[in-house]
């Protein structure tokens, strides 16, 4: 009981601190080291420090990476190359080996993950029987130096292992090549190891590979969203409806023990839980190597690059779920650190740094919770307009309570009940309403009755909660009281 109450206070004094709660929305960048002029790796830990950078994610298990980040409380995801699958399926003594050279070797370093291979089933499909046992091999091998919970293992998987098209969101589901045979039982295993799911989203490539993507709508800013007729819910961006499209992919394979396909009503813990080990897009001036594609050419690039970025971040930190899991906990490694100049591919591949070589940004990022200054992107809240009247903010009361929100805290003796007025009720409904639906605009309309606000509201002592995982029933409890009543008129 007191871990509750000491959160409420940190929240009610409006001095929430996001590394507080570091199980919820946590942003990492991926360290490539495919440059020949790339900073030393102890030059790049202080560019991470001073940037308020806490987790770091390496394509191997380079020793001079690991010895740098030792004793730095930035958490590190290691990596196992996908040629080295075979061998780790193959052979225990081969991955009790490898955990013993690239995890167990440096005990000062706070290995957190180990990711075992990466895209197999876009980069080395050849493999794809392989990951899984691979997988399980490392796991038994942390497990028996007792690192069996502290390191989880995951590996990141491109979006192409959806069946096209993945929107709406909610058509989301595994390739038959792939679904039941690896990923059912790989979501078993991520389940029963208190791992997360691993997914690379890029909307970038969605709006570079195809005309008809609104870059509005890739690149998190402002536009009319977008409907998905298969739940009602409306997206705002790109990124919320690709995660959602693994979500919903993830519940088509059923509970454990079950084959169910359908809206599995007990979602199971492993499909709230997303680490995004690849996210971000190419910043860097002139052309992209896309000439024939106009809308990719010019400066606008490093305009996209920064405002989805920048949006990202800001969502990852403010703990925000997806309109269809709103208490998703989603994590985010920005791919990538550097500019790395001898990354092969086109000009945007080796454009896709946040930093210089040099350690200058390439554009103005924060990856800290941004200060004083709310606005959009930052934390929000809806609240409830006097000035609509009593009789229309309480039949959007009677909706929002009807519709999904918990009203539980406005019932007599409820935790927000006093004070007793229809504008502080309606707004706590409204609120709940708003964060259980991802905080999109449209969740705060009630036909004109609600507004968004960035500062956090309270009436008396009761606080409007932003929902972040393990807060969001914060004095709310389980809703195990009456159906909510009425107000008494007047
Ligand atoms: C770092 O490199 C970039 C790109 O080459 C350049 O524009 C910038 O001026 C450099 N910054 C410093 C401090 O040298
Ligand atoms: C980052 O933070 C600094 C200082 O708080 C601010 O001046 C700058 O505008 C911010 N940049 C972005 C992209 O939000």
């Amino acid at each position: 009981m007191a871990l509750p109450k000491l959160l409420l206070l940190l929240f009610v004094g409006g001095a929430l601190s996001l590394t507080f709660f570091s199980e919820a929305g946590e942003v990492g960048v991926c360290y490539g080291m495919m440059g020949d002029n790339l900073p030393q790796p102890p030059a790049v830990v202080q560019l991470l420090k001073q940037h308020g950078i806490t987790m770091v994610r390496l394509y191997d298990a380079d020793a001079g990476g690991l010895r740098a980040l030792a004793n730095t409380g930035i958490k590190v995801g290691v990596s196992l190359p996908n040629d080295n699958i075979p061998d780790a399926a193959s052979s225990m003594s081969y991955a009790v080996r490898w955990v013993q050279s690239n995890v167990q070797a440096y005990p000062g370093t706070w290995i957190d993950s180990v990711a075992v291979g990466n895209e197999v089933f876009h980069q080395a499909p050849w493999l794809t029987h392989q990951l899984l046992p691979a997988m399980k091999n490392i796991q038994a091998a942390l497990a028996g130096a007792g690192l069996g919970d502290a390191v989880k293992v995951v590996t990141p998987i491109a979006l192409d292992a959806l069946k096209v098209p993945s929107f709406p969101p909610s058509v989301g589901e595994f390739r038959d090549d792939i679904a039941w045979s690896v990923m059912r039982p790989m979501v078993d295993f991520l389940e029963q190891t208190g791992s997360y799911l691993t997914f690379n989203i890029y909307p970038y490539f969605a709006y570079k590979y195809d005309s008809h993507v609104d870059p509005d709508f890739a690149f998190f800013r402002p536009n009319n969203g977008q409907h998905d007729p298969g739940t009602g819910l409306t997206y705002f961006n790109l990124f919320d409806a690709m995660v959602d499209a693994v979500f919903h992919a993830v519940e088509k394979l059923g509970n454990s023990g079950e084959h169910t396909h359908g809206n599995g009503r007990t979602r199971r813990r492993v499909a709230s839980l997303m680490r995004v080990p690849e996210s971000g897009a190419p910043g860097g001036k002139g052309k992209t190597g896309v000439a024939s594609n106009s809308k990719l050419d010019g400066s606008a690039s490093t305009e996209n690059a920064q405002a989805y970025n920048s949006n990202l971040i800001r969502k990852v930190l403010s703990g925000a779920g997806t309109p269809y899991n709103p208490d998703a906990d989603i994590s985010v490694y920005i791919f990538s650190l550097f500019n790395e100049n001898l990354k092969p591919g086109d000009d945007d591949e080796r454009n896709f740094g946040l930093f210089y070589p040099n350690g200058t940004q390439v554009y103005d990022v924060n990856f800290t919770r941004p200060g004083p200054g709310p606005g959009p992107g930052g934390p929000s809240w809806c609240v409830a307009n006097a000035a609509v009247g009593d009789r229309r903010l309480q039949d959007a009361l009677d909706y929002a309570c009807g519709n999904g929100a918990d009203c539980s805290g406005i019932q007599a003796g409820g935790w927000c009940f006093e004070p007793n007025t229809r504008v502080a009720h309606a707004s706590y409904a409204f609120n709940d309403y708003y964060q259980r639906n991802g905080r999109s605009v449209q969740s705060c309309d009630f036909g004109g009755c609600g507004s968004v606000v960035y500062q956090q509201p309270s009436f008396g002592n009761c606080v409007l909660p932003q929902w972040r995982n393990g807060l969001k029933r914060l004095g709310g409890g389980p809703n195990t009281g009456p159906p909510y009543v009425h107000l008494a008129q007047g």
